[in-house]
């Protein structure tokens, strides 16, 4: 009980959903998602993706959860004491949120920039060609809004897991939920030219299979896989973080089963809010604008739709800016929770500290656009700038070889059983207990490997 208050912890089930939904719900969910699933043949994309968060979703966020709140530490600590030896794991663990934090809040800083114009009615002016890459290469106005949302990232984890954390998703992902539901459905009923949204929706969802490969089906797999390891916050210490914060008598179980469904719900609200209105005024063409769809398509969109796109803007904005949010405090509290462990500092000072870093590096990162422009060649053949080089690091390298070497701990060293008997604490049924023991031991091990040979461009090599 000592221990418990001394570090914090959620006051019960809904609190924890809530709180780890809120890092699992981010720009993953309703930047990423929607435009993967348009440049992925629709339903098909949505299908394999389905699947995998039933298992493979299901075995890493189980596997990190338990192991959270079984060691009661983050992951330096609670891969230490799996097995001492494997202390190297969970340092490499910590790098990931030590890395994405860099440039989260960036992102953040650009979701919140829209926000403000939405809301002050100068949604028109964000449909402009040009005004995004205007906006991020302003050395000034990009470096404030990325400060900003830094700062109020700190600002949630200074005051503790319950007054902080806990309470802010309280209040923002039911507000963000009903939000998402306004724009998807009002997306099914708008119309231009012969086109509608119901169209549109059923784009989205109906599996496109010509010209299909397998060459391409495995390019969509890969994507779906990455996905869905960003989308979950799996694999980078995070939900190993807030499952240290769960009390005992919560059902880990249904947890799990609560957070898949509410992250996948999300995205595919996301999806059905944002394909059926790109489709109604751009047409299949604009299906193929990529990562810019979020910041240069849609303002497009809104601007179309007459007066309700700058309410349907400000929206779509608002909640995008509580989804963002939310899942930048859960990266800024794994890294706070490990230092707090490791140098036994306190919480305020520890946030303090972290806070002052990563403002600097979040303005070093917004920056890269700017006065520190470059064009960095990765090796997945693109070329990126400071952010892509941060992004590609964390997630296309460190990610897949992390779950690759948990999966290998948990399925051969330290046994599925160690896992298991945490998730059934107190009786609990652990429903999917047989295919957890297949994924975490053979399939997840074999897969990742994969994943990690074609996302570092070592797969074309051989
Ligand atoms: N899961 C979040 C999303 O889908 O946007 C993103 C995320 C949160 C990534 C926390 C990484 C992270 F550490």
């Amino acid at each position: 009980m000592e221990k418990e208050s001394k570090r914090g912890s959620f006051t019960g089930q809904l609190g924890f959903v809530l709180a780890a939904a809120g890092s699992a719900v981010g720009v993953g969910n309703i930047w990423r998602f929607p435009y993967l699933a348009a440049k992925d043949g629709g339903g098909l994309f949505l299908i394999v993706y389905l699947i995998l968060v039933l298992t493979f979703g299901f075995t890493l966020l189980t596997s990190d959860i338990a192991t959270g709140r079984k060691t009661g530490k983050s992951a330096i600590g609670a891969y230490t004491e799996m097995n001492p030896k494997w202390k190297f794991l969970g340092v490499l663990t910590f790098f990931v949120p030590v890395i994405i934090m860099t440039y989260y809040a960036v992102i953040g800083g650009w979701i919140t920039k829209y926000m403000v114009d939405y809301f002050t009615g100068h949604g028109k002016a964000a449909a402009a060609d040009g005004y995004f890459s205007a906006f991020i290469s302003n050395p000034v106005e990009s470096v404030i809004y990325a400060a900003f949302f830094m700062v109020l990232t700190a600002v949630v984890i200074y005051r503790g897991v319950e007054k902080g954390i806990e309470s802010c998703s309280r209040f923002m992902m039911p507000v963000l939920l009903v939000l998402i539901v306004f724009v998807a459905v009002y997306s099914l009923f708008i119309h231009h030219g012969d086109r509608n949204g119901l169209q549109g929706f059923l784009v989205y969802i109906t599996p496109n299979v010509k010209g299909l490969t397998l060459k391409k089906f495995l390019s969509l797999l890969l994507d779906a896989m990455s996905q869905l390891f960003f989308s979950l916050s799996v694999s980078m210490g995070i939900m190993i973080t807030y499952g240290s914060y769960v009390k005992k008598e919560v059902d880990l179980n249904r947890a799990v089963s609560q957070i898949e469904i509410f992250d996948t719900g999300v995205a595919l609200l996301a999806g059905m809010a944002i394909i059926p209105s790109i489709y109604v005024f751009s047409g299949l063409d604009g299906m193929n604008a990529g990562p810019g769809l979020m910041f240069i398509s849609l303002p497009k969109v809104f601007a179309s739709m007459g007066f309700f796109g700058n309410i349907v803007g400000a929206a779509f904005f608002l909640m995008a800016v509580f989804a963002t949010l939310t899942s930048c405090i859960s990266v800024l509290e794994a890294i706070t929770a490990n230092c707090m462990e490791v140098f036994h500092s306190e919480r305020h000072k520890t946030t303090l500290v972290l806070g002052i870093i990563y403002t600097i590096a979040s303005i070093v990162i917004a920056l890269g656009y700017s006065i520190f422009y470059c064009e960095i060649p990765l090796p997945n053949g693109t070329v990126g700038q400071l952010l892509d080089l941060m992004d590609y690091i964390s997630n296309s390298v460190m990610m897949p070889f992390i779950s690759l070497l948990s999966t290998i701990l948990i399925g051969w060293i330290v046994r599925p059983k160690w896992i298991i008997g945490e998730v059934e604490t107190g009786g609990v049924r652990f429903h999917r207990k047989q295919l957890y023991i297949v994924m975490v031991r053979f399939v997840c091990p074999v897969i990742m490997v994969v994943l990690f040979l074609q996302s570092t461009g070592l797969l074309s090599k051989l």
